[in-house]
């Protein structure tokens, strides 16, 4: 099934959005298979952002993924890359529709509240940069 790595930034967990986000996602059928609030360190934030290194706002996203708490999830589910990123909005939340996240809560292009993978091979290489496979369950006991 197919997993994706989303994440409330540092701005979302301060305006107590945890549970918004993650009932958006509940409500549309997918499935949460691990989860946890955590500060980023500089490394990791690095590793993270790896393919906006040349772009002049690196080191302003370093610094505000930093900052404070995320609340790091995986969600597994049908075409849940593409449905997640239907469901977070477009990045600038000037742009971002009413009804998506970054549309109802986003302040600009960095403080937009919640990150999510770009494509599967994204999705697969920040999952593993956050989470051991031990962290994620499963539900495939279940009926
Ligand atoms: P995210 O989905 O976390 O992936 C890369 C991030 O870069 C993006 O969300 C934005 O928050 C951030 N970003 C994009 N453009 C800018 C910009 N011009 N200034 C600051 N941050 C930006």
């Amino acid at each position: 099934m197919e997993k994706t790595f989303l994440m409330v930034k540092p701005d979302g967990v301060q305006r107590n959005l945890i549970g918004d986000i993650v009932a958006r996602f509940e409500q549309k059928g997918f499935k949460l298979i691990g989860a946890k609030l955590m500060t980023v360190s500089t490394d990791l934030a690095e590793k993270h952002y790896a393919e906006h290194k040349e772009r002049p706002f690196f080191g302003e996203l370093v610094d505000f993924i930093t900052s404070g708490p995320v609340f790091a999830m995986v969600w597994e589910g049908e075409n849940v890359v593409t449905s997640a990123r239907t469901i977070m909005g477009k990045t600038n939340p000037s742009e971002a529709l009413p009804g998506t996240i970054r549309g109802d809560y986003g302040i600009n292009v960095g403080k937009n509240i919640i990150h999510g993978s770009d494509s599967l091979e994204s999705a697969s290489r920040e999952m593993k940069l956050f989470f051991n496979e031990e962290e994620l369950t499963s539900y495939n006991k279940q009926s």
